[in-house]
């Protein structure tokens, strides 16, 4: 592929004033983005909602990361309210003149900061998409967007990230139960089932609406290289999974329900078991979108392999070992085959 500098966005005008897809946006050609498998998600099978309060919501939860690599859940005791309050921050702050927000922009080689998503690299068209990418307390960033005013929206981030982290423990732990693993059998886990040292990764997205969204595409198909990402989408749907012998399929908005994607170090975990799905966001001519994925995986030390009580003489090891910091490495080269380059040749 081509590749762009990540930046280039910033030398384009504002989206949000476009009325024409400029071609640099245009993705119509991009056959290796855009599947021919694309199915009709109104005869698919819709993506699983899981109750958290459902007794059976471990086998359920098990029987999703096998099947998509995906799910939504409730009752996840996250307050709605909060919810909320992440949304308004991540809309005023996108709402903010351009200037204003170059003034937090990502450095190259830096990870947290506003930018293009930095997959644009892996490809020749933009994407219709601005990211703002959060390790640890938004401050630094913050007091540069608000300079007046940024207390309050630090609060309301800092909330989201420990509910977030909260959640992203209780969801690994109910994703490994579901295969009989436990807290013994993960090395990074404290007796408690505690992560100390976890990284966890917060990002906002936004969509803005588009002049001609079966044109544009506003985050290409990539699988996560999480553990697991919980991601907020506000109540416009874009976020798409897909499904093998399927397509790509929809996932509905649900009013403070949360979408949990399996990462490419759970389908390690797992032995390939669980799969990591390619999923990607379209965009739509009316309303702007938001999304909020917490990233969340083991320690930057944590060596990742397929867990031994997963192998046996007829499951060999799939994966070799691996630090989730070396497995990003490999992704920013191989991106979506960035597994594939790691899996052990039986
Ligand atoms: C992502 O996968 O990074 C974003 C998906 C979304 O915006 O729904
Ligand atoms: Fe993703």
């Amino acid at each position: 592929f081509r590749s762009h500098p990540v930046h280039l966005r910033h030398e384009c005008p504002d989206l949000t004033s476009l009325k024409e897809l400029p071609d640099s946006y245009d993705w119509t050609d991009q056959h290796y983005v855009i599947p021919a498998t694309n199915g009709d998600s109104a005869i698919s099978e819709p993506v699983p909602v899981i109750d958290l309060n459902d007794p059976n919501a471990l086998q359920l939860i098990g029987h999703a990361c096998k099947t998509w690599g995906a799910f939504q859940v409730i009752n996840h005791g996250i307050p709605t309210s909060l919810l909320d309050q992440a949304e308004c921050t991540t809309r005023d702050l996108f709402s903010l003149p351009v200037e204003q927000k170059l003034k937090a922009s990502r450095s190259p080689d830096a990870l947290t900061g506003y930018g293009l998503s930095r997959s644009n690299s892996f490809f020749s068209k933009i994407m219709w998409s601005e990211v703002f990418t959060i390790i640890g307390s938004p401050l630094d960033h913050f007091r540069h967007l608000w300079p007046e005013d940024y207390t309050k929206h630090c609060e309301v981030m800092e909330e989201y990230e420990k509910e977030m982290k909260k959640s992203a423990e209780k969801l690994m732990w109910l994703m490994l139960g579901s295969l009989n693993i436990t807290k013994e059998d993960i090395e990074w886990a404290d007796p408690k089932g505690n992560i100390p040292d976890e990284f966890a990764v917060l990002q906002m997205n936004y969509y803005p609406a588009c002049p001609d969204p079966d044109r544009a595409m506003g985050m290409a198909a990539h699988s996560d290289s999480t553990i697991l990402t919980i991601l907020y989408q506000n109540n416009t749907a874009g976020l798409q999974v897909l499904k093998k012998g399927t397509g790509w399929v929809t996932v509905p908005t649900n009013p403070g329900g949360l979408v949990v994607v399996v990462g490419d170090l759970l389908q390690i975990l797992s032995n390939g078991s669980y799969i990591s799905s390619l999923h990607r966001a379209v965009v739509n001519q009316d309303k702007p979108r938001f999304s909020l994925p917490y990233f969340y995986g083991p320690p930057a030390w944590a060596q990742v392999s397929p867990l031994p009580k997963l192998v046996g003489p007829s499951d060999p090891p799939l994966y070799r070992p691996i630090t989730w910091s070396e497995f990003l490495g490999i992704k920013a080269k191989h991106f979506n085959n960035a597994l594939s380059s790691i899996r052990i040749c039986t």
